[in-house]
């Protein structure tokens, strides 16, 4: 049995997270913590999953680590510069593990991808993500992780074109991408990649209605997590999209 302790167990995603383990078979829940509970809480727990706030998150991460905990990490605002520093703990410990998914949606895992095949055949490329109004943090880890995936498979041709930039309007580039949030009532998860070309314009979007939308990917990336060792960044990276 592996026993699994959640960590921001009360909100959103975090209640989400015990119902799965409670129901997956080879599973049990071994605490609950929420912001007015010690981290230690967790101590004993094979595996720590986070979903708090992109201000607590390393902490918390911190902890699983130092307590040789296999870490799951949902919580936004792990880019690939704030991820890195975690890195060089994990791969020089052959016994660590810590998977980080920016997204637990299957159709938003595939627009990403979808987005970073697209990408060498655009030079002009926008996202624009809206969510609720309670989301603390922007650009969302979706859009981060997008357009870094756009950015890697434009290595060799460079940035793409994004002018005026130097307008707030204009958003916030990530790996040279414009990101722009929108955070308002009536919407839950949404995000749009643009892919402008000549005479021509190809749209990628994907809403996410609610949590039940992460369900598939929480339940894989627990099984996941227990095997793996090292740094996995992506849902991605755990099931076979056919593009590798
Ligand atoms: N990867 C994905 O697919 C995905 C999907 C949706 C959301 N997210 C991200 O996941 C995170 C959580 O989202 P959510 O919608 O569940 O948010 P939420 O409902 O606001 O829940 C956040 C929880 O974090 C807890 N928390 C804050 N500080 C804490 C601390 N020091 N120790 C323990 N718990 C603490 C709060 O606990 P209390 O209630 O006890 O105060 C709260 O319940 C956000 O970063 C969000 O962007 C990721």
């Amino acid at each position: 049995m592996t026993s699994v302790a959640v960590v921001g167990a009360h909100g959103r995603m975090g209640r989400l997270t015990c119902e799965i383990v409670e129901e997956l078979d080879g599973f049990e829940l071994h605490s609950r913590i929420g912001s007015h509970d010690a981290l230690e809480q967790a101590a004993g727990a094979d595996v720590l999953v986070d979903f708090t706030v992109p201000a607590v998150s390393p902490a918390v991460v911190d902890f699983a680590l130092s307590s040789r905990m296999r870490v799951l990490v949902g919580t936004s605002g792990w880019s690939r510069d704030r991820i890195a520093k975690v890195e060089a703990r994990v791969t020089a410990d052959p016994e660590l593990g810590i998977i980080f998914v920016p997204n637990f949606s299957i159709g938003s895992v595939l627009a990403s991808s979808f987005a970073a095949t697209a990408a060498r055949f655009f030079d002009s490329i926008e996202i624009v993500e809206a969510h609720h109004a309670g989301k603390v943090d922007s650009p969302s880890g979706t859009a981060v992780r997008t357009a870094e995936l756009i950015g890697a498979a434009r290595a060799e041709l460079g940035p793409v074109e994004a002018p005026h930039v130097d307008q707030r309007a204009r958003g916030q580039q990530v790996s040279s991408v414009p990101v722009h949030s929108v955070r308002m009532a009536g919407v839950s998860a949404r995000q749009t990649v643009y892919f402008g070309g000549t005479g021509e314009r190809l749209t990628l979007d994907h809403e996410a209605f609610g949590e039940d939308a992460y369900a598939a990917g929480i339940r894989l990336a627990l099984a996941a997590v227990v095997e793996r060792t090292g740094v996995t960044i992506g849902l991605d990276q755990l099931i076979d999209l056919g593009t590798r």
